[in-house]
């Protein structure tokens, strides 16, 4: 090769490395969430009072907050309502800007994504039908077990009782446990609560199955856009907003 060839080659080839390089770092910017001129938020409407359908809107206590952060960066914010097991991998395609689903902070999810401040402490609990005789957890691997699929609750299940029996959504888990086709659901506690007034003729058995913290997801490698966000939640439970989205929310 001449000299000049091999230097172009050697230049060529640093270039693709430093590129290779930078897309390994570079999360999002606030000023790709600008360009784009909206929040894109990623959620699964099937998970009040965190998130659910109001007619075609979704309303909730992880909209709410996300409006704030919205706000925050300067611009209007929009639903990405997909199934829940999907939410990390649409934020890692870029198809959101960042996901807001009642998620529990994971060790296998901080590999995909990274999390914000917690702003929520939660607990998988089980509903059963008013009239089951249970009393115990032990109980439990002997039951059918119904659960929301890619969830920590059906973590919980796979982990230390069974292969659970897996659901698009708590709704119907519930609809599957009122006919007769599984024994007891285990979700989130809030959620569990917010089932149970819908359906007469269910309870909760509230002993705790595990201790959880939900955060935002974000993009890895998004350090403006995790300081930012961690700001509004600081700011708002500073100012007394986040209180008062609790008790909208009859979340305390
Ligand atoms: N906290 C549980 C988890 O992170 C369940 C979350 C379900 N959220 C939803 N929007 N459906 O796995």
């Amino acid at each position: 090769m001449k000299k000049m060839t091999k230097i172009i080659a050697a230049v060529m080839a640093l270039v693709l490395l430093v590129s290779i390089t930078a897309c390994g770092k570079s999360g999002l910017t606030l000023e790709d969430i600008k360009a784009d001129g909206k929040l894109i938020v990623a959620t699964n409407s099937e998970f009040p009072p965190f998130e659910y359908k109001d007619g075609d809107a979704v309303v909730g206590f992880d909209m709410d907050l996300c409006a704030y952060i919205a706000k925050e960066i300067g611009v209007t914010m929009e639903v990405l309502d997909i199934a829940f097991e999907d939410v990390i991998a649409n934020i890692q395609s870029g198809s959101a800007h960042i996901g807001a689903a009642g998620m529990t902070v994971k060790p296998d999810r901080l590999q995909n994504v990274d999390f914000s401040d917690t702003y929520f402490k939660a607990s998988q609990v089980i509903i059963l039908k008013e009239d089951a005789a249970f009393t115990a957890t032990s109980e439990l691997k002997n039951m059918n077990i119904g659960v929301q699929d890619g969830t920590t609750g059906a973590d919980y299940v796979r982990e230390n009782i069974k292969e659970p029996m897996g659901f698009a959504s708590g709704a119907l888990a519930i609809e599957a446990m009122k006919a007769g086709q599984i024994d007891c659901v285990i979700i989130d506690n809030y959620p569990a609560i917010e089932f149970v007034k819908k359906n007469p003729g269910l309870k909760v058995y509230e002993t705790p199955l595990t201790v959880e913290e939900y955060a935002i997801a974000i993009p890895k490698n998004s350090p403006e856009l995790v300081e930012v966000i961690n700001k509004v939640i600081k700011d708002l439970t500073a100012n007394g907003e986040f209180d008062k989205l609790l008790e909208k929310y009859e979340l305390k």
